[in-house]
């Protein structure tokens, strides 16, 4: 496993999902339903689940897994459903989480089937968003860096299912 040339250090991102939980506690109800993508999102998930705790909020935590993103460093530009959320969201106010939007297609997809569900409302988060790479128009109200276009990985993303229990974020080159 290579070095990372790091990027987000540990107390950097933990400040940052501090300040983006208060925020979203402050915006959306205390009952809320947070759907974190799999894999990448398991550890900002955790983290960011224990801030919104801390702001006051108490929200339901499911997971949907979408496709990978294959072995290499380029995305196959198609998402496929691995594993759905096995819960009712009709009614629900959804909040939406992912570790990166790249080119938005992913979310795209996660938001579309959630809201075939009936939810109440979807509302975007990722911890980083290459705004750059967009292809899909997609509304990401909460993010927590925004990045150039680079390939990531720690803090739950990997590279090659490399890294992603590092608690900070890198660049790999
Ligand atoms: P999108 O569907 O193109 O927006 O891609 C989002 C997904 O691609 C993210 O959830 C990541 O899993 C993966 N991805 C995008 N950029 C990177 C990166 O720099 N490193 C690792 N994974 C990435
Ligand atoms: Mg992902």
């Amino acid at each position: 496993m290579g070095k990372l040339r790091p990027l987000f250090t540990e107390t950097e991102i933990s400040s940052r999902i501090d300040v983006l939980g208060t925020e979203i506690a402050r915006a959306l109800p205390t009952d809320f339903v947070i759907v974190g993508l799999l894999k990448g999102s398991f550890m900002f998930v955790a983290d960011l689940a224990r801030a919104l705790h801390r702001a006051g909020s108490a929200p339901r935590i499911e997971f949907m897994r979408l496709s990978s993103y294959g072995m290499g460093k380029q995305s196959a530009g198609e998402v496929h459903l691995i594993g759905d959320v096995p819960t009712d969201l009709a009614r629900q106010s959804v909040l939406l989480v992912d570790d990166i939007v790249d080119t938005g297609r992913s979310i795209a997809y996660a938001e579309t089937l959630i809201r075939q569900r009936e939810a109440a409302s979807v509302i975007a988060c990722a911890l980083l968003d290459k705004p750059s790479r967009r292809e899909v128009e997609v509304a990401v109200r909460f993010v927590g860096f925004e990045v150039p276009d680079l390939f990531v990985a720690g803090y739950g993303i990997d590279y090659a299912e490399q890294y992603r229990g590092l608690p900070f974020i890198g660049v790999v080159e």
